[in-house]
């Protein structure tokens, strides 16, 4: 990691970006059918299987994540899908397929809290499933979800296929696509894996293949199995963002520098810092306690301020955190704590944020008559 300067963006995503990152983008232009090209996409390969913790294919489209969300759901039978929901990206699956004219059912728990699954397990055994949802890291909420267990729960009662968006979390907390037996996983660039928006990374099993492979009609540019072959062909389905693939193939020799262990390691110490300094400062944390995401937290100011303001005056001094998201958006605000932000960056920006808070406390001190 390159010791760049102060790092003062901490969206929940797009996150900060390495200089030497960005430097990558601006290799020269080649056509993606080169022998040059198809060298460097052949070798991102065995390097995301190692970050996606798989053997399958980990396949690459250029579009944000929402566009493989909904991909995957046309690419899969849509007759019975459970959905499992805990905040606004959860949720998100549900609308794409009601959005493809399905009535899917809703498991949901309320906001700040994690999807339970001993309730997973009862709803399959009161229905039979061909694809359940969920998210792994709920970024509206500050929620990561115990997927490990969620799978588990899935194929004991169930044959149903797994669909995990883990777009804020892959690259900052462990997924293990195959030890847990994740059907579909998909990140977006743009989060944990610090790079500029603009590509998707998924991987899909072969039991979710077979299956797909049954359906007539899966779209042309949606039909994930297209990218498959067209992957194991060497190449992508259309031209690709090659400059973002230069700059993935840069940032995933630094994340396997790191190595997985470590950068998970380097994430939960932040969300750890994050609680430690919200308690000092007397915010509240937004997900319950056993919930809490390594990648971002979101949390509820001190009593007497609100959100919207806080996250205004720190971006008035340049220091960028997210603000609340959805229903949450008037009350409470989002520190993103990933890609290749360090401890040391966030004590920063917590010393700002209380210098703010102090200052909101002297100005209401000096107007109070
Ligand atoms: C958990 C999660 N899922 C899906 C999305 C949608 O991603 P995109 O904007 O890349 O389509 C986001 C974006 O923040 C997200 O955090």
């Amino acid at each position: 990691m390159s010791d760049s300067g102060a790092r003062r963006f901490f969206l929940p995503g797009p996150v900060h970006v390495e200089p030497d990152i960005l430097d990558s983008l601006t290799a020269p232009i080649t056509g993606h059918r080169s022998p040059g090209f198809k060298a460097l996409y052949a070798s991102l390969g065995p390097r995301l299987q190692e970050v996606f913790r798989t053997s399958q294919e980990v396949l690459i489209a250029t579009s944000s994540a929402t566009f493989v969300m909904e991909s995957a759901l046309i690419s899969a039978p849509g007759d019975a899908v459970l959905h499992l929901t805990c905040g606004a990206f959860s949720e998100r699956w549900e609308a794409i397929n009601r959005s493809l004219g399905r009535r899917p059912d809703r498991l949901s728990v309320p906001w700040g809290e994690a999807i339970d699954p001993d309730l997973v397990r009862e709803a399959l055994r009161r229905k039979r499933y061909d694809v359940v949802t969920t998210v792994h890291n709920e970024t509206s909420t500050g929620v990561m979800n115990p997927v490990g267990e969620i799978a588990r729960a899935v194929h004991e009662e169930s044959d149903a296929l797994l669909l995990v968006d883990a777009v804020s979390s892959l690259g900052g907390a462990p997924i293990e696509t195959d030890d847990w037996g994740l059907d579909l996983v998909l990140v977006g660039v743009q989060k944990a894996l610090a790079l500029p928006p603009g590509l998707t990374l998924f991987s899909i099993s072969d039991r979710y293949a077979e299956r797909a492979a049954q359906l007539p009609h899966r779209g042309f540019y949606t039909d994930l199995l297209r990218y498959r072959d067209k992957h194991r062909a060497g190449g992508t389905i259309t031209t690709p963002a090659t400059p973002q693939m230069h700059a993935l193939d840069h940032q995933l020799d630094v994340i396997l520098a790191e190595g997985m262990q470590a950068r998970w390691a380097r994430h939960r110490k932040m969300s750890e810092l994050t609680a430690a300094w919200a308690a000092r400062a007397g915010c509240e944390l937004a997900a319950a306690p056993g919930a809490r995401s390594w990648t971002l937290t979101c949390l509820r100011p001190p009593a007497g301020i609100e959100a919207p303001r806080l996250v205004g005056a720190l971006a008035d001094r340049c220091w960028i955190v997210g603000s609340g998201y959805g229903q949450w958006k008037p009350t409470t605000f989002r520190i993103g704590h990933m890609g290749q932000i360090r401890p040391t960056d966030l004590e920063t920006l917590f010393d700002n944020i209380d210098e703010v808070l102090i200052s909101f406390t002297a100005e209401a001190a000096a107007s109070t008559p």
